[in-house]
């Protein structure tokens, strides 16, 4: 029997701010962004859009009744939780309206909870194979107007139902992961935006890939010449980039190639979402299944997860007979064409906003009628949802 990823779908704010205005606004030559970054544009989150209700947003689609009552787990892995305690995922499970007859959780590495939900949720259905678990990455990155990570900022959340017998990507058991403690990114309880050495947080990035990829090929699980891709966690673009060049040198030059042609089609929805934390790994995943048509089941993807702090992980996959049957690329795609570009001073207005830290009842304002799920302000030190 296989297990992995039976469906996915993800959802992105309706606004999104476009990086050439960032440039100019920050004097910087638009090209650094566009090429030495990376990234075209970047989600901005309104204040009505945080992670519960994104990651509500995002498996809104994805559950028939059937999958509902099949669900025994439900994890959500993100960076920017809205609660010391309670978990963000509780909050979901009350917005699907789930049955109460699961575990609820939420798991915190950086841009590595996805994976490690993911992992978890795998060891879940391979001991209950009749259950299945969702799993949902969302995050916002604020790195602070005029720091070196703004370019980087993004929010978006991406939902997964694990399963056994998947629809979409069968994954192995076998993987090849390290820890370290590493101050590269992290955000104190105190603080709203992330603090990052960014140069430091790169080569901390590299080292765990060459490290990661020298375990994996020892043990035989890279067989490049097989790999039909290789699907990073993209903070911006140019990082991934770096890490697919370290392997250049070292695997023949037509698998490279291939890797190279696939990695574009992997990045080009994050290319203009930006940085979601633990989900854009798997919005790399969406990405590719979306924009490369010649992608066929049976072919074997990679997926290199990093999560700053420092955590990393390099599994495997096959794509499934059905998998293109379960892909939304018409939706996926109006979401993004029909996003509203900010202006500077709208985002920066909009980046200056927050909510209420002192217990006082706030109500925020609806920024799309459309969207199913929104944070609709703050009461009696808890935050209310639609
Ligand atoms: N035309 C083309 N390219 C240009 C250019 C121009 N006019 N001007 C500069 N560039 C290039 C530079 O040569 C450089 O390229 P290389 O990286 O290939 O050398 C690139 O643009 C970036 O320029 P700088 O080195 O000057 O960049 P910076 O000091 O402004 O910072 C950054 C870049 C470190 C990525 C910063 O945005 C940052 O700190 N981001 C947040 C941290 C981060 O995302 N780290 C990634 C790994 S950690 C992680 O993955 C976890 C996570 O999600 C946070």
């Amino acid at each position: 029997m296989q297990f992995g990823i039976d469906k996915i779908d993800f959802y992105t704010p309706n606004q999104c701010l476009d990086l050439v205005a960032l440039a100019h606004a920050r004097q910087v030559d638009p090209n650094k962004y566009l090429i030495g970054i990376g990234q075209k544009q970047m989600a901005v989150a309104p204040l009505d859009q945080d992670i519960v209700s994104m990651a509500a947003n995002a498996a809104a689609q994805l559950l028939t009744p059937l999958d509902q009552a099949a669900l025994g787990l439900l994890i959500v892995g993100t960076e920017s939780g809205v609660d010391q305690s309670k978990a963000s995922a509780l909050f979901v499970h009350d917005l699907l309206d789930l049955h109460p007859n699961m575990r609820t959780l939420e798991i915190k590495e950086a841009c590595y909870g996805a994976t490690a939900g993911l992992q978890l949720a795998l060891d879940f259905v391979r001991q209950h194979p009749t259950q299945k678990a969702l799993v949902i990455a969302s995050d916002i990155a604020r790195y602070g107007l005029n720091s070196p990570g703004e370019v980087t900022q993004g929010a978006g959340a991406v939902a997964m139902l694990v399963s056994a017998e998947p629809q979409i990507l069968a994954l192995e058991e076998q993987s090849v992961y390290a820890s370290q403690s590493t101050w590269d990114f992290w955000r104190p309880n105190y603080s709203t935006e992330s603090f990052a050495q960014g140069k430091y947080s790169e080569e901390v990035y590299l080292s765990m890939f060459a490290d990661l990829w020298q375990q994996a090929s020892a043990q035989k699980l890279t067989q490049v010449d097989e790999l039909a891709a290789l699907l990073f966690h993209i903070p911006f673009s140019k990082m991934g980039r770096k890490a697919l060049r370290t392997l250049e040198t070292k695997i023949q030059p037509q698998a490279y190639q291939r890797l190279t042609k696939r990695f574009e089609a992997s990045i080009q929805y994050g290319q203009i979402v930006g940085n979601i934390y633990t989900g854009s790994l798997y919005l790399s995943l969406i990405s590719l299944l979306e924009n490369d048509m010649n992608l066929q089941a049976g072919e074997r993807i990679g997926l290199f997860s990093y999560g700053s702090g420092s955590e990393a992980e390099l599994f495997f996959g096959t794509l499934q007979p059905d998998f293109k049957s379960q892909l939304k690329s018409a939706a996926h795609q109006a979401l993004l064409a029909n996003r509203t570009s900010l202006t500077m001073s709208e985002y920066e207005e909009q980046f200056k906003q927050s909510l209420v830290t002192d217990g006082s009842k706030q109500v925020v304002d609806v920024s799309d009628v459309a969207v199913r799920h929104r944070l609709t302000g703050i009461k009696g030190h808890q935050r209310q949802y639609q």
